[in-house]
C-alpha cells in the first residue's frame, strides 16, 4: 500500500476509535476549528535563576546546569502527565479553558459558581462538583448512572455538545496538539511503556484519571477529631450528633464520602433523582445542589423538604459541623496544584 494511503487509513481508524472510546458527539468541520492560541495563563513559564547563585561563587552561569530530577516511576509519570493535562488549556478548542478552569483546587476542585459557561459562552447546565475523592465514586456526575469510570468521563467535558464545555472539535485535533509538545512525548514514553508511549484515545484519559485518583481528601478537622488528634467545637459536636441522629442525614450522606452513592429526590416538588453528593469540603463548594440553586448551606438544608424540621439553632449546629469537613491540606497540597512549566522528565 502506498505510504500516503496507509497514513490516511491510519488516521481514519484513529478517528473512529476516538469516537468510540470518547463517545465524541458530532464532529465539526476542520474549517470551523479556531486557531490554536499560545499556551494560556494556565501554565505560566517559570524563569530559572541558577545564574545568580553561580556568580556568587565565582563560577560563570554556563558552568551550572539545572538539577536533573530524580527519575519518576511509571505510575508517578502517569500522575504528573495527568496533572499537566488537567491544567492545560490546549485541551479546549480555542486554547482558553482547562479542566482546572472549572475544577479549582481552592474550591476543592469545584468553582464557586452556580454553573460555568464553556468556551462558546453557552451557559452551563449543572453545578461543577468537587473532585475530592472522586476516585471512590462508582458512578460519575450528578444524574448519569452510566458513566462509571474516570477514563470514560473525560470525553464529556472535552468533546461534549450539551452543553459545550471545552469544545474540542475532534480527537485527532486533540492528539495532534498533545503530540506536538516535546514534554508530553517524553512523559507518555515513560508513563505508557507497554503502549510504546502512544498518545491516543486510551492513554490520554488514563493519564487524566491517574491524576484524578490522587485527589484524595481525608484530613479535615472532623477526621482529625475522629483520630483524637483534634477537638471539635461544641456547636460542631451538636451538629455531628444531629447529623448522625435525629436529622437522619447519614441515611443518605453515609460512609467515608458522606454519600451512599445512590440516587434520591430530596424535594417532592423536584422528583429528579440526584446522586447524593459527598459532603467533604462542602464549606468551600458553594453554591449547592445539582443546578447550583442553593447559594448557602442553609439554603441547601432547607431544600431537603423531606427531612425532619429543624430549629434555627439546630441548623446553625449542622452548618458548624459541615464546616469541620473542610480539609485545608487538600486545598493547599502543592502536588495537586498548577504544575511547574519545567518538564518533570
Ligand atoms: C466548563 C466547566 C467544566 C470543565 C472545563 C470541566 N468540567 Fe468536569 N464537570 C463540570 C460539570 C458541570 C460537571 C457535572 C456534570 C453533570 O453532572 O452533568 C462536571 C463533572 C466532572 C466529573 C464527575 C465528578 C463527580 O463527582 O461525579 C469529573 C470526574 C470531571 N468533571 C472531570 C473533569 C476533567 C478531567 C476535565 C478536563 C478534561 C473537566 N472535568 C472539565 C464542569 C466542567
Ligand atoms: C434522602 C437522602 C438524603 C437525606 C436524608 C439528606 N440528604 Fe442532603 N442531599 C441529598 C441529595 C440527593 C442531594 C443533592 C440534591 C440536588 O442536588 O438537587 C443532597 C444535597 C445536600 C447538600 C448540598 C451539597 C452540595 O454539594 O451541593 C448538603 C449540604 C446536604 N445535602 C446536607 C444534608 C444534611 C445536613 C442532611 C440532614 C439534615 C441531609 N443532607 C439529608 C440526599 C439526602
Amino acid at each position: 500500500m502506498p505510504l500516503r494511503r496507509f497514513l490516511a487509513l491510519r488516521l481514519l481508524i484513529g478517528v473512529g476509535l476516538l469516537s468510540a472510546v470518547w463517545g465524541a458527539a458530532d464532529r465539526c468541520d476542520a474549517a470551523q476549528v479556531a486557531p490554536v492560541l499560545a499556551p494560556t495563563e494556565m501554565r505560566p513559564s517559570k524563569t530559572e535563576k541558577v545564574g545568580e547563585a553561580a556568580s556568587e561563587q565565582g563560577a560563570t552561569h554556563k558552568d551550572i546546569e539545572a538539577p536533573k530530577n530524580a527519575p519518576l516511576s511509571d505510575e508517578e509519570a502517569r500522575i504528573q502527565l495527568g496533572r499537566r493535562l488537567f491544567y492545560d488549556a490546549d485541551l479546549s478548542g480555542d486554547g482558553s479553558m482547562a479542566c482546572a478552569s472549572c475544577h479549582e483546587q481552592r474550591h476543592a476542585f469545584s468553582d464557586g459558581m452556580a454553573t460555568h459557561a464553556g468556551i462558546t459562552d453557552e451557559p452551563g447546565v449543572r453545578n461543577v462538583p468537587s473532585l475530592g475523592n472522586v476516585g471512590a465514586f462508582k458512578t460519575l456526575t450528578w444524574l448519569d448512572q452510566h458513566i462509571t469510570t474516570l477514563e470514560q468521563q473525560v470525553g464529556t467535558p472535552v468533546f461534549g455538545h450539551v452543553p459545550v464545555e471545552m469544545g474540542m472539535p475532534d480527537g485527532a485535533t486533540l492528539l495532534r496538539r498533545v503530540s506536538a509538545d516535546a514534554c508530553y512525548r517524553k512523559l507518555f514514553a515513560q508513563a505508557f511503556k507497554n503502549e510504546n508511549g502512544r498518545i491516543d484515545a486510551q492513554t490520554v484519559p488514563k493519564a487524566l484519571a491517574a491524576f484524578e485518583r490522587t485527589l484524595t481528601s481525608a484530613n479535615s478537622l472532623w477526621d482529625q477529631a475522629r483520630r483524637e488528634k483534634a477537638h471539635l467545637p461544641d456547636a460542631a459536636q451538636q451538629g455531628e450528633a444531629l447529623f448522625f441522629g435525629r436529622g437522619h442525614c447519614a441515611s443518605c450522606h453515609s460512609g467515608f464520602l458522606l454519600s451512599d452513592q445512590s440516587f434520591h429526590s430530596i424535594n417532592a416538588a423536584r422528583p429528579m433523582r440526584i446522586r447524593t453528593p459527598s459532603l467533604r469540603n462542602v464549606g468551600v463548594t458553594a453554591p449547592y445542589l445539582h443546578d447550583g440553586s442553593a447559594p448557602t448551606l442553609r439554603d441547601a438544608l432547607v431544600a431537603h423538604t423531606q427531612s425532619p424540621a429543624l430549629s434555627a439553632k439546630e441548623e446553625k449546629a449542622l452548618e458548624a459541623f459541615l464546616h469541620t469537613l473542610t480539609d485545608t491540606d487538600f486545598l493547599h497540597n502543592p502536588a495537586l496544584s498548577l504544575p511547574p512549566e519545567q518538564c518533570p522528565v
